[in-house]
Parts: C-alpha cells; sequence; structure tokens
C-alpha cells in the first residue's frame, strides 16, 4: 500500500469509527404483529388441521452440513405437499430452493411458505475472521458490516434464517464452542450480539437481502461444567442475569426475530423444556415476540436427560416451556397429538406456536412473496465478489491482536530472510474456520501463499494432529539459514467448535517438540498464534519476542497477517477472553470479585492463587499492543441532571505520541462496590476503537447512567454509592483513575435494560 492509499484508508476507518459511534437505539422486535400478519395467522390456523399445525412446527434437515439438499428426495417431497414441514435447515442454492418452495406453494392445501435454515456463522461464501477472532477487533460496526455480506449471500441463495449470532459468554477455554461466541465479557458480547443481529436482519426484514437472526443458545450453554459440552450449568441467578444473560437481552432490542434454546441444563432443569426461564422470563417478562427453536434434536433429548420419561412427555414438556418450532427430532411432528389427547390444555400452546412462526415467515415477506429471496442470477454475481472480500480483508486484519513485541521486534524489515515454520501457515482448510457454510477453502489465501513474493523459505514442520516428527530437521535447517523465524503454531479449525471440549490446551501434536528445535537454533522468533480457544502457552511462549494471535481469519487470513508483520497496517484487536498462563486456572476471568484474601505475589501470605503459577492470566482480557505509543490523560467525570436522568460523562483525552498513524481500543470500566455485597475487581462498560493520526489526540466521552451499575439481586437494583472509574488500554493496564457517587436508590422497571446488556453512548472528538 502506498502512503496516499493508505492515509485514505485510515481516514475512512476514522469516519467509520464516528458512525459507529452514534450506534443506532434498536426498535422492537421487528417481528412483532402487525395487524395484517395477525389476521393471516389466524385465518391459516382456522383452516389448518393438527397434522398441518404440527408440520409447522417442524424443522428437517434437508441434508447435511457438508452434503447441502442431499435429503430433499420425493419423499421429502411429498412430506411437504402433506404441509407436514415448516422449515428446512442445511439446504442451499436459488435455483433448487425454488423448486422446493414451488411444491410448498403450489401443492399443499394451504400453500404455506417454507422457511429455508443454515448456520450461517462467519460467512456464506466470503468467510470472514471465525466469531471469537471478529470480537477481537472490538468493532461492532464492522462485525454488522460482515454479517451483511452473509446475509447478501445467503438471501441471494435462497436462504431466509440464519442460526446466529452464537451469543454464550464462555469462560472456561476448555469448552470448543468459545471459537462460536464473543468471549468472556457481557458488555462485548452484547455489542457484538446487537451488532450481527443488525447486520443479518438490517432495521427492518421487509428490506432486500436480510436473514432472519437467531441468538442462540439461550440461557447459559457457555457455563457447562468443566467446559464440557453439553453439560450442566450451575450457576447463581445473579451469574446468570448479570454475566449469561445480557447478550439475550441486547438481542431482543435489537430485534433478533428467533431465539434457539440451549441444549444444557441449568439448574437441575434441561433448557429446552423450561418454562420458568422461556415462557416465564424470555416471553412474559422481557416481551419477547419472535420465534423459539429448539437445537438440534433437544426435544428429544429431554428423555436422556431424564427430565421426560417418554417422547410424549418430552413434547409436552417442550411445548409447555414455551418452544415454538422442533429441531429435527420429529418429537412434536409424531408425539404431540398423544400429549394433547391427554392434556386439551395444550392446545392453545400449540395454536400460539403456529402463530409465531406464521409470524416469522410473515415479516420476512413470504406471503407476499415466497420467492423473494434466491435470485440465481445475482448469486453468480453476488457470492465472493470483490467487494465483500475487501471486507473480509478488513474484518481480518482488524482481528488480529499483538501479544507481545518486546524491543520492538515487529514490524519486520521488508528484505528480512525469513523462514516460515509451521504446517498451520498453509493449511487452507483452518482459515475458513469450522462454520464454513459455503465457504471454499480454495479461495482463501493462506500465510504461506500471501508471503510467496518474498524471500522466504517454508518447512512445515510438524502439523498439530500427526506424531511424526521428521520434518523437524528441516525447519530447524530452515531457521539457521534465515534472519528470523515465523513460527506458525496453535489448533487446527477441527480442534475448537461443537463437541470440541479438551482437557488440555496446550498446544496439540508434536508442536512442543518443534518450538524447543527451533528456540534452540537462538534465531529470533515470532510465533504466529491460529486457534479457536485461548490456548495456554506460558512455557511454549517464554524468551519468544513476538507474539501474534491470529486465531482463523476467513478468506483473506494469509494477506491480513502480512500487513500486520510488515507494518502496513499497526494492529489494534484486543484480546476478548484472557489467555491462561496454563490449563489449571481456567475458569478465569477478569470480572471477578476480589475475595477477602486478593491474590498477593508473596507465598507466605495465605491468598487466593495458586502456588505453582504466577498469578493471573498470561495476557488479560482487553490486551492487545499497538506499532504506536498512546498517552491517556484528562480524566474528568461529571454527573449531568437529576433524579430519573442522572448520568456522567467520563471523558479521557488519548494521543498517540508515535510518528505512525495508529488505532487504540479505549476500554472504560467501573468498580461499584456496594454495602454487603463483594463485587467484581472490574468491569467493562464501554469501548472505542480510536484511530488516531500520529501526533494527534482525540477526546473520547461516555455517557454512563445508574442503570449501568445495577446489580441483580432478585431483579435489576440501583444502589447507591461510590462508582470506581477506569479507562485504559486493556483490563489490566488501567492508565486514569477516577470516581462518582451515585445518590439514587431504585429498582430498574421492567422493560429497561440494564447492567452489561445496556449500550454505553460513546463521542469522539
Ligand atoms: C448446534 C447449533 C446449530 C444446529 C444446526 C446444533 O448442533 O448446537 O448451534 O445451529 O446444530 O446446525
Amino acid at each position: 500500500m502506498n502512503a496516499a492509499i493508505k492515509r485514505r484508508a485510515f481516514l475512512a476507518a476514522s469516519a467509520l469509527l464516528a458512525a459507529s459511534t452514534r450506534f443506532p437505539a434498536f426498535a422492537a422486535s421487528k417481528v412483532a404483529a402487525s395487524e395484517e400478519h395477525e389476521r393471516r395467522a389466524r385465518g391459516l390456523i382456522a383452516q389448518m388441521s393438527l397434522a398441518e399445525k404440527l408440520g409447522q412446527m417442524t424443522q428437517l434437515a434437508g441434508g447435511r452440513q457438508k452434503a447441502l439438499n442431499s435429503r430433499i428426495d420425493d419423499a421429502a417431497l411429498d412430506r411437504v405437499r402433506q404441509g407436514r414441514v415448516g422449515s428446512y435447515l442445511h439446504v442451499a442454492g436459488a435455483e433448487p430452493l425454488a423448486r422446493l418452495q414451488r411444491v410448498a406453494v403450489e401443492e399443499s392445501r394451504l400453500g404455506i411458505p417454507l422457511l429455508f435454515a443454515m448456520d450461517v456463522v462467519h460467512g456464506y461464501r466470503t468467510i470472514m475472521p471465525v466469531p471469537l477472532g471478529m470480537a477481537a477487533s472490538f468493532d461492532p460496526e464492522l462485525a454488522r458490516r460482515a454479517a451483511r455480506v452473509a446475509a447478501v449471500e445467503a438471501s441471494v441463495s435462497g436462504l431466509h434464517w440464519t442460526f446466529a449470532p452464537m451469543i454464550d459468554i464462555a469462560r472456561d477455554a476448555r469448552w470448543g464452542r468459545v471459537v462460536e461466541g464473543a468471549g468472556e465479557d457481557p458488555y462485548l458480547g452484547s455489542r457484538m450480539a446487537e451488532a450481527q443481529i443488525l447486520g443479518f436482519q438490517t432495521d427492518d426484514l421487509a428490506n432486500k437481502d436480510v436473514l432472519l437472526a437467531c441468538a442462540k443458545h439461550f440461557g447459559a450453554y457457555g457455563a457447562a461444567d468443566g467446559g464440557r459440552d453439553y453439560d450442566r450449568a450451575d450457576i447463581s441467578n445473579e451469574t446468570l442475569h448479570e454475566v449469561y444473560l445480557p447478550p439475550f437481552q441486547a438481542a431482543i432490542a435489537a430485534g433478533s426475530g428467533s431465539f434457539m434454546t440451549a441444549f444444557n441444563e441449568l439448574n437441575g432443569v434441561p433448557t429446552t423444556g423450561n418454562a420458568d426461564l422461556v415462557r416465564s422470563l424470555l416471553r412474559d417478562q422481557w416481551g419477547y415476540q419472535g420465534l423459539v427453536v429448539s437445537d438440534w434434536n433437544a426435544i428429544l433429548e429431554l428423555v436422556a436427560h431424564g427430565a421426560a420419561s417418554d417422547p410424549v412427555e418430552a413434547a409436552a414438556l417442550a411445548l409447555r416451556a414455551g418452544v415454538d418450532m422442533d429441531m429435527t427430532s420429529e418429537t412434536y411432528a409424531d408425539h404431540l397429538e398423544k400429549a394433547l389427547a391427554a392434556d386439551q390444555t395444550l392446545l392453545p400452546l400449540v395454536d400460539e406456536a403456529v402463530s409465531r412462526i406464521l409470524h416469522a415467515k410473515a415479516g420476512l415477506g413470504l406471503f407476499d412473496d415466497p420467492f423473494r429471496f434466491g435470485e440465481a442470477e445475482r448469486e453468480k454475481l453476488v457470492l465472493g465478489s470483490q467487494e465483500h472480500r475487501a471486507v473480509a480483508r478488513e474484518a481480518a486484519t482488524r482481528s488480529i491482536v499483538l501479544l507481545r513485541n518486546e524491543g520492538k521486534f515487529l514490524p519486520l524489515r521488508s528484505d528480512a530472510r525469513i523462514a516460515l515454520i509451521g504446517a498451520l501457515a498453509d493449511d487452507a482448510s483452518s482459515t475458513i474456520g469450522s462454520w464454513r457454510a459455503r465457504g471454499q477453502m480454495d479461495e482463501s489465501i493462506t500465510l504461506r501463499a500471501a508471503l510467496e513474493s518474498r524471500t522466504v523459505t517454508y518447512a512445515p514442520g510438524v502439523s498439530p494432529r500427526d506424531p511424526d516428527t521428521s520434518g523437524i530437521a528441516a525447519a530447524v535447517e530452515a531457521a539457521r539459514n534465515a534472519d528470523v523465524v515465523l513460527l506458525v503454531m496453535g489448533e487446527d479449525f477441527d480442534h475448537s467448535g461443537e463437541a470440541r471440549s479438551r482437557s488440555d490446551i496446550g498446544l496439540p501434536g508434536p508442536q512442543k517438540e518443534l518450538v524447543d528445535a527451533i528456540r534452540a537454533t537462538g534465531k529470533p522468533i515470532v510465533a504466529i498464534l491460529m486457534n479457536g480457544r485461548p490456548l495456554a502457552l506460558e512455557e511454549v511462549l517464554d524468551g519468544i519476542p513476538a507474539v501474534l494471535e491470529t486465531w482463523f481469519l476467513g478468506n483473506e487470513s494469509g494477506p491480513a497477517i502480512a500487513d500486520v508483520l510488515f507494518g502496513e497496517v499497526s494492529p489494534a484487536g484486543r484480546l476478548p477472553m484472557g489467555m491462561p498462563r496454563r490449563i489449571g486456572q481456567v475458569p478465569q476471568y477478569y470480572a471477578h470479585p476480589p475475595t477477602g484474601r486478593p491474590a498477593n505475589p508473596d507465598l507466605s501470605k495465605d491468598s487466593a492463587r495458586y502456588h505453582d503459577a504466577d498469578i493471573g492470566p498470561l495476557f488479560p482480557f482487553g490486551h492487545g499492543l499497538s506499532y504506536a505509543e498512546f498517552r491517556y490523560s484528562d480524566l474528568s467525570v461529571v454527573p449531568q441532571g437529576k433524579g430519573g436522568s442522572l448520568a456522567w460523562k467520563i471523558a479521557a483525552t488519548v494521543t498517540n505520541t508515535s510518528a505512525r498513524d495508529a488505532e487504540e481500543v479505549v476500554q472504560l470500566y467501573i468498580r461499584a462496590p456496594l454495602a454487603g455485597l463483594a463485587r467484581p475487581v472490574k468491569e467493562l462498560r464501554g469501548f472505542a476503537r480510536l484511530a488516531i493520526p500520529a501526533g494527534d489526540a482525540r477526546r473520547v466521552t461516555f455517557t454512563l447512567d445508574p442503570e449501568h451499575f445495577a446489580v441483580w439481586r432478585g431483579g435489576w437494583q440501583i444502589l447507591p454509592g461510590s462508582v470506581e472509574i477506569m479507562v485504559g488500554a486493556s483490563s489490566e493496564d488501567i492508565r486514569l483513575h477516577g470516581r462518582l457517587e451515585n445518590p439514587e436508590a431504585r429498582a430498574v422497571g421492567p422493560g429497561e435494560i440494564a447492567g452489561a446488556a445496556r449500550l454505553t453512548t460513546v463521542t469522539v472528538a
């Protein structure tokens, strides 16, 4: 990139930030009943047989994730004709889906259109960074644009509905699904949730190129015991409401058209059969109007949980809980009739569920034009377009986190002789992660490919899955002949994701041996991490001067990493989840309470720490370095208004004291110690990714109100007290301290959003 282009790109990024800080106030649910939709739903329900109603409540797999549409055979078409299916997942393609839709609307008795769904998680054909990586951008506006690209591509391919965003908070890196979410923090998680929903749905589902979003997996899937997928969550109500639920409240405020219930149980009740959680909390208290779908087979799995004695009971439990649509288990289709015969009070619940499904279809405009999604001609132009690739490049670059850079080792000199080592450097399949939709690995540029034009010797050394160490000798040889070693290490895409929990989150395979052999050459090393979860690498990274976290960055992986390595771009990503030193420290999170005996470096004192490990994570939440330096100054905390409209303007000046344009993620944390309660040492309540030209400064202002530091005590409560304000560059790099006094004491009204779900307004001057 020449200087003028770089400058233009930089200014464009600054303009974007200005837009993102004015993130719109989100309108209420966009699938809320309009009168016309309601009339249509009632009319149809009045005509429907029970079998047709149960059909609407049934979602079937039209294929497999790796063989889309493969189950759409004659028998499937007959079932559609009989009105015994409401939705298909794992289907795609403008032409095949138009044919399938035609059968539903022209050959079934009532002509109700089908809903077509897929997990379009971080891209459809153009693949973006995995969600944990995207969260590292600390850039919700970018996440919105990435979701927009996915929605344009998927809807042109005939899809109506994505099972995304996944908004489960995760504090245990052993859980394989941490890759799918935004990490450990409910404030960041809430912002990423609403941004993606807005990207998928826009502000109105009647717009062109939209996808119905699905907030999943409601309510505490990420709190699974021991990080084992599907396992129970046994957490307090305080933790549930303050940590795990906020992104779901933010998702409702952003208008998410659907929710998915989690597989696991929460405090003894499987979520898919949990009426307190779904019907009482989500529906009655939060007023959620959208569609609720079960997870894959989860209704039938109520039997395996032991919560239901047979599928008939399972069907009744899920219906009572408020689950409208059965994903794949066919328990509603096959067993609900028997449950209804035994208990007539279930009948209105069936009508309610069908009504919500019909409303979702109507909200997408499918009754007016069942073929408004899917355009075969445009599909050819839009999928993987240059414009979409440009967003993928930006997303990949902005998601990279510089974890360590001793002696300003990076950026590299352009004429450096490089040894590129590690099989992941050339693993195109891993670049596109595990939810790859219709992404193609041969459309990805690996790091090896991106470095081809430079003086680079590539040696794979070892691979994360193969015990073979015979490649180490050639890798050592390559290192000896180089000025610098780029040592790529981590997991492949299939080490994380669903059912991919691991008890050891060190380097898989013989990679540690490779690292030791390369280190022994004495050559300077840049460690380039690729992974879907934070790994525990204290020992592995010992003595390595520069470390980059690169996740799985999507199709534009290699060029994005190269841009950062050679200083075309100054990195500004931040960790959305702290990296432990070693496995025994997890679960670990920055927002923990201090305890009566806070961790003390002096081992002769009895304190809350491990004796055999240093205190805290290797790299904390919010951590990420830059090639520039920033000075933080002039914190002001100014109260505004009174009584019900009390607020505080918290402002700080951030100056780029270096000679290069760069970005900085300014973070606002609070601590609200309250009488009788042990509150977390810090809680994120605002952030801004600022583009600041060399030598220039920005004044960033956050507006907090008492709801931002409300606590859950059986309901949201604002309690009076002194609130500590911390502004800094990470959860452990606090540069400015202040305080405010909150005189208010009141309960937060129903309908109001409190805690981490509440958006903090940010302005930049
Ligand atoms: C996952 C969901 C996903 C669904 C459909 C399940 O196994 O838990 O996240 O949306 O499959 O693919």
